[in-house]
């Protein structure tokens, strides 16, 4: 019982940190992307929201599934895709060959250890911890192959 109650705790802990790292890092840093547009009233709150929004959206689209292993393509569109779709805070956009190419050239063993433990606004697994390294690796090659 004792032993229950303590990795409930642990959880509870876990998902904290979590939300806090998604709350101060991920936000400011997607706003960085943003390249300082601003504008007035609600829709400033709107526009500051919207990239959390995003990686909590993704975030639950990839816990939902049902404890198989998902696909390059799946984890991509679930998770990585909230910042390398549209290059937010700095991201290398998928499929953009110049923006790949010196990053390719450091080999996939590099970019896959980047991938899980993370890098500079790259959050590590995309922010997603519940991510199996296999799964990053997949998502990785995804993403590779989209610059090719
Ligand atoms: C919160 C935004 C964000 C999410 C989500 C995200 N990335 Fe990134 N990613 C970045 C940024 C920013 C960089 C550039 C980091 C740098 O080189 O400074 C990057 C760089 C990378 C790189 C290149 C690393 C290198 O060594 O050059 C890979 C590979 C990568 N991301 C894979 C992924 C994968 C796979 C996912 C999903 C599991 C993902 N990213 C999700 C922001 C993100």
């Amino acid at each position: 019982m004792a032993q229950s109650q303590h990795s409930s705790r642990s959880i509870l802990m876990i998902t904290i940190v979590i939300a806090v790292i998604l709350i101060v890092v991920i936000w400011p840093l997607s706003m960085i992307g943003k390249g300082g547009t601003k504008t007035a009233g609600n829709d400033d709150a709107e526009a500051r929201i919207q990239p959390v929004a995003k990686v909590e959206l993704a975030k639950a689209a990839a816990v939902k599934s049902d404890g198989k292993p998902r696909d390059g393509a799946t984890v991509y569109n679930a998770v990585c895709m909230a910042c390398h779709a549209s290059g937010a805070a700095g991201a290398p956009k998928a499929g953009d060959k110049a923006a790949w190419a010196p990053r390719i050239a450091t080999g996939s063993a590099a970019l896959i250890k980047s991938a899980i433990n993370g890098k500079n606004a790259m959050p590590a697994k995309g922010g997603n911890p519940d991510l199996s390294d296999a799964e990053v690796k997949a998502a990785v090659e995804h993403l590779v192959g989209l610059a090719k």
